[in-house]
């Protein structure tokens, strides 16, 4: 099933419940949250504080994407304030399976993210466990980059090894998915998609939002 994954980096942040509803009458079905420490990535965004007013906001799956160092310090922090499902930089955990477990024993669901310059086969020891696979098709910090096509042919192989060996988890793809690249994501396999600058940046979210759903309905038809 493909979902749309509106990333609220590129909303306004004064008017986000807005924002989010808008997002979500569009057909987002779950929020995605970057969340920066200024160390892991060269840019700070927002904490567990925002995550809880978010919590109050919408009833849809709040996606938080830790770009942090030490994502174990701050795991029962987001999850108390309302996250549902966490995801961690493969590059920022020496244990990434305790990580990724001590995610799920604060009952959400694990994700794990790898950058563009970082191989699938990487996370040959953890697919098993985990829930979904995030593929950074930029280099994450910020919104609105353009689009890196050599990271699509992760997706495919993702896709690949789920089918082999009988694996559960779902893929998702971030960084600079909107109309003119959003077929070909969904093509390689991506499940999730994240959009920030194409849900948030110009117009209306609910317009943008039902476009690129509709783009990614049609070119998932086309898979072979
Ligand atoms: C980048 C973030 C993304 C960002 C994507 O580090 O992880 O989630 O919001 O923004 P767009 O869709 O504008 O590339
Ligand atoms: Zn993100």
């Amino acid at each position: 099933m493909i979902e749309l994954a509106p990333s609220i980096l590129a909303a306004n942040f004064a008017h986000l419940a807005d924002q989010v509803e808008r997002a979500a009458a569009g057909g987002g079905s779950v929020i995605h949250v970057d969340i920066m420490d200024g160390h892991f990535v060269p840019n700070l965004t927002i904490g567990p504080p925002v995550v809880k007013s978010l919590r109050q906001a919408t009833r849809l799956p709040l996606d938080c994407h830790l770009m942090i160092e030490n994502p174990d310090q701050y795991i029962a922090e987001f999850a108390e304030a309302g996250a549902d499902w966490i995801s961690v930089h493969q590059e920022a955990c020496r244990h990434l399976n305790r990580t990724l477990n001590l995610i799920k024993q604060h009952e959400c669901r694990a994700g794990v993210v790898i950058n563009p310059a970082t191989p699938v086969e990487t996370l040959s020891e953890v697919l098993d466990i985990v829930d979904y696979v995030l593929v950074m098709s930029v280099n994450p910090g910020f919104g609105g980059q353009k689009f890196i096509p050599a990271t699509l042919h992760k997706m495919r192989k993702l896709a690949e090894i789920r089918a082999a060996r009988g694996y559960q988890f779902r893929i998702e793809v971030d960084g600079g998915v909107g109309m003119d690249t959003v077929a070909e994501v969904v093509r390689a396999g991506a499940e999730i998609l994240v959009a920030g600058n194409a849900v948030f940046g110009k117009g209306d979210a609910k317009v943008n939002a039902q476009a690129l759903l509709e783009a990614a309905r049609s070119a998932s038809l086309q898979r072979v």
